[in-house]
C-alpha cells in the first residue's frame, strides 16, 4: 500500500518553468532541469516524468503517468480520453489564426480554398466548420510561423502568448479561436490510495493559490 503517483510535466517549453514553481510551492521538492527525465520526490509520495507537452495526455490516459499537467489546447487536439481535475491558472494563451503583416484582414471568410499550416487541426477543423469555411490544413508539428514565409500558406494558426514569435516572423493575429490555460489531467480510474495522494496534492495546489488571490 506504498502508492506513488506518477506526474507527468512538459519538458521544456512554456508550461515547464511554472508547474515545477508550483510543486515548489507545495512543498514539493524533485530535481528540475538536471536532463533527467525521470524524478522522485524526496518529501512527497510522487514521481515526476518530463515529457513532451503533446504526449502527455496520451500517457495519462493509457495510466503510465496517473496526472499530467497540459494546456487545454494540447488536452482537446489530442481528444485522449482523460478527466480534467484542476484549472491550473497559469500558462494562458491562445490559438490563434495569423496571417503576413502586410496583408489586410476581412474576416475568416477570406480563407475560403486557402492554405492554413497549423499543429493543431482538429481545433482549428472545427472552428472552420463551424463558420462554413472549407480551407487545406497543412498539419506541421513545429515552426508553423514560417509557413507563409516560404509560400506553404496564406495562414498560419499556433499558440500565442506574448506575440514574440509572431512578431519576429513578419505575422499579425487577425482572429482568436480558442483560450487556453495549463490543466491538471488525470486518468478516468484510479486506485483509492492514488485518490487520496490527489486529494492531498489539490488541498496544497489550491491552498498556493488561494495564497496568490
Ligand atoms: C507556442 C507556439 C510558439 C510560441 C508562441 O509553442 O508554437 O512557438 O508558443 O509564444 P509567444 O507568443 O510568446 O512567442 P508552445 O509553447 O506551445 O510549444 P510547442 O509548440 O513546442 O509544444
Ligand atoms: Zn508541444
Ligand atoms: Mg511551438
Amino acid at each position: 500500500m506504498n502508492s506513488v503517483i506518477r506526474i507527468a510535466l512538459q519538458k521544456s517549453g512554456r508550461l515547464s518553468e511554472d508547474s515545477y514553481q508550483l510543486f515548489k510551492e507545495c512543498g514539493i521538492r524533485f530535481d528540475y532541469g538536471t536532463g533527467k527525465l525521470k524524478s522522485v520526490s524526496s518529501n512527497f509520495p510522487a514521481e515526476f516524468l518530463f515529457l513532451r507537452d503533446d504526449d502527455i495526455p496520451g500517457y495519462v490516459e493509457d495510466g503510465v503517468a496517473d496526472l499530467g499537467i497540459v494546456g487545454e489546447n494540447v488536452a482537446v487536439e489530442t481528444a485522449r480520453n482523460v478527466r480534467t481535475i484542476h484549472k491550473m491558472g497559469f500558462s494562458k494563451c491562445r490559438l490563434s489564426i495569423a496571417i503576413p503583416r502586410g496583408e489586410t484582414w476581412s474576416g475568416i471568410q477570406q480563407l475560403q480554398h486557402k492554405n492554413i499550416a497549423t499543429s493543431y487541426p482538429r481545433l482549428l477543423g472545427n472552428y472552420l466548420a463551424g463558420e462554413g469555411v472549407q480551407a487545406n490544413i497543412h498539419e506541421i508539428s513545429g515552426s508553423v510561423e514560417i509557413a507563409p514565409s516560404i509560400g506553404l500558406a496564406e495562414a498560419v494558426c499556433d499558440i500565442v502568448s506574448s506575440g514574440s514569435t509572431l512578431l519576429s516572423n513578419g505575422l499579425k493575429e487577425v482572429e482568436v479561436i480558442f483560450r487556453s490555460e495549463a490543466i491538471l489531467v488525470g486518468a478516468q480510474t484510479i486506485s483509492d490510495e492514488k485518490q487520496a495522494l490527489i486529494d492531498k496534492l489539490l488541498f496544497r495546489i489550491k491552498a498556493v493559490q488561494a495564497a496568490k488571490n
